[in-house]
C-alpha cells in the first residue's frame, strides 16, 4: 500500500490525539497510586504531562487546520459534525487549562472531568469525520 501526505497527515493528527486523550486517561489512572507516594508527586507527574500533553494540543490544532484543508467541503452534514468537533476541541482545551490552575479539589474534579469527557468526545467525532 501507497503511503502519501494524507497517510502522513492523519498519522501525525492520531498520533497527538493518543497523547492528548490517552495521556489524560493514563494520568487519571495513575493518580490514585501518586496520591499515595504524597501530593507533591502528583503534582510533579501532572507537570511533566503538562509537557507533552500541550504540544500535543497544538499539533493537533495544525493538523486539524490541515485536515479541513484537504479534505474541503464536504456538505452541510460534514461542516455541522465538524462545527461540532470544534465546540468539543475548545471545550476541552480551556477546561484543560482551568484544571491545571485549580486551587480547590472540587474545581480540579469538574474541570479534569470536563477535559478528558471533552477529549473522548473529539476523538469520536473524529472519527466519524473520517469515516
Ligand atoms: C482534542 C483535539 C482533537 C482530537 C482528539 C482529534 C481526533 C481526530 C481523529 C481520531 C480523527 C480520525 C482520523 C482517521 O480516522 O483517520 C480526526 C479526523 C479529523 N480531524 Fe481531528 N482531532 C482533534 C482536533 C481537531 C481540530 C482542532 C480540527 C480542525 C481544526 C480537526 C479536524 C479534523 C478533520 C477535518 C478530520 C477528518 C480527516 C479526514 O477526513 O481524513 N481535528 N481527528
Amino acid at each position: 500500500m501507497t503511503v502519501d501526505l494524507e497517510t502522513v497527515r492523519l498519522f501525525v493528527h492520531v498520533l497527538a490525539a493518543t497523547v492528548w486523550v490517552g495521556g489524560q486517561i493514563t494520568l487519571a489512572a495513575l493518580v490514585p497510586a501518586l496520591r499515595g507516594a504524597g501530593g507533591a508527586a502528583t503534582r510533579a507527574a501532572a507537570n511533566a504531562f503538562q509537557k507533552v500533553a500541550w504540544p500535543a494540543f497544538a499539533v493537533l490544532l495544525l493538523t486539524g487546520v490541515w485536515n479541513v484543508a484537504a479534505e474541503g467541503d464536504q456538505g452541510s452534514a460534514y461542516r455541522n459534525t465538524l462545527v461540532l468537533k470544534l465546540v468539543l476541541v475548545v471545550v476541552s482545551g480551556v477546561s484543560a487549562f482551568v484544571h491545571a490552575r485549580a486551587s480547590s479539589r472540587s474545581a480540579m474534579a469538574v474541570f479534569g472531568a470536563l477535559t478528558g469527557l471533552s477529549a473522548i468526545a473529539t476523538l469520536f467525532v473524529g472519527i466519524v469525520l473520517a469515516g
